[in-house]
């Protein structure tokens, strides 16, 4: 496995590998690996001639009051576990390699979608994810790209950015969220939670799966599932409730009567991380 730290070297060898026809498979993370991060790596190793891991915690996508600088960041164990998992390059640059100084990089314009839920939430979130996503699809060329549905508002924002430009080359691969057996969605902040903040971290499944309960047994009405997602987290003593809404999964907008494919999404804060969870509603009878 090589480890790379410049862009330079990072382009060069991905030119290489595609030169030689190789197809490439890039998994964008931030570190602090976990299952989450292995499934997707697991299913680009599996599909895919060359395999890039990239980390990098992206000071862009952080806003002033986050965690920037307190994000959990281990790089030996990340490496130990890329090179278990058979991926071929790391690339885990310095914030000059990703952003040199002086140099105007392109800037993908989330839109309207990109201020809604999460982005509402963290202003800027995610231009800083998509100027960070081009700028290594840019320099990887890679032929797919490997996303969990975990994050499902950036996996719609990415997979547009690609769709839009076609010239980057790349299918956006979503990979289903990787949980926990309490329902819990994995992520590098749960290890944030005290022990009955994580017991309580569950609620944002169980409030999902409450609401998609109901869509399977005919449910239509949005706002019925809103308010049954929006009762379990608020009467859950350690979370506030930061969102709970259905979207259409077409448009990333809040869908009234659930007509088309639709998904539930949540957020909340516990006090020792803040947590986000999605799930597709079933049609009924599904
Ligand atoms: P990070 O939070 O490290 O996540 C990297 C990738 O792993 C994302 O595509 C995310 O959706 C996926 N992932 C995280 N937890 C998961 C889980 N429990 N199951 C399945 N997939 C999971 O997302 C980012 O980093 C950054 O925004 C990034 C795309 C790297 C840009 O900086």
């Amino acid at each position: 496995m090589d480890l790379i730290r410049t862009a330079a070297d990072l382009r060069a060898t991905a030119d290489g590998w595609r030169a030689a026809g190789a197809s490439i498979g890039l998994v964008p993370t931030m570190g602090a690996l976990h299952a989450g991060h292995r499934s997707l790596i697991q299913r680009a190793r599996s599909e895919c001639d060359r395999v890039v891991a990239s980390i990098f915690v992206n000071p862009l996508q952080f806003g002033p009051g986050e965690d920037l600088a307190t994000y959990p960041r281990d790089e030996a164990a990340d490496l130990a576990v890329t090179e278990r998992d058979g991926v071929d390059l790391v690339w885990a640059p310095p914030v000059g390699e990703v952003y040199p100084p002086g140099v105007d990089l392109p800037a993908p314009d989330p839109g309207p979608v990109g201020q809604t839920f999460e982005g509402a939430a963290r202003p800027g979130h995610f231009e800083g994810v998509l100027k960070v996503v081009h700028r290594l699809f840019d320099l990887t060329g890679p032929s797919a790209a490997y996303f969990g549905e975990k994050d499902t508002q950036q996996l719609f924002l990415v997979r547009r950015m690609a769709v839009a430009e076609p010239g980057l080359g790349v299918t956006i691969v979503a990979c289903p969220t990787v949980r926990e057996a309490s329902g819990l969605a994995l992520s590098s902040r749960n290890a944030r939670l005290a022990p009955e903040e994580r017991q309580q971290a569950s609620c944002l499944f169980l409030a999902l799966t409450e609401a998609a309960e109901h869509a399977r047994a005919g449910e239509r009405d949005a706002q019925v599932l809103v308010a049954l997602m929006a009762r379990e987290i608020g009467g859950t003593t350690l979370a506030r409730l930061d969102y709970a809404a259905v979207v259409d999964e077409a448009t990333f907008t809040r869908a009234a009567t659930i007509d088309a494919p639709s998904r539930a999404i949540v957020a909340a804060r516990f006090p020792g991380a803040r947590l986000i969870d999605n799930l597709l509603l079933p049609t009924p009878g599904e």
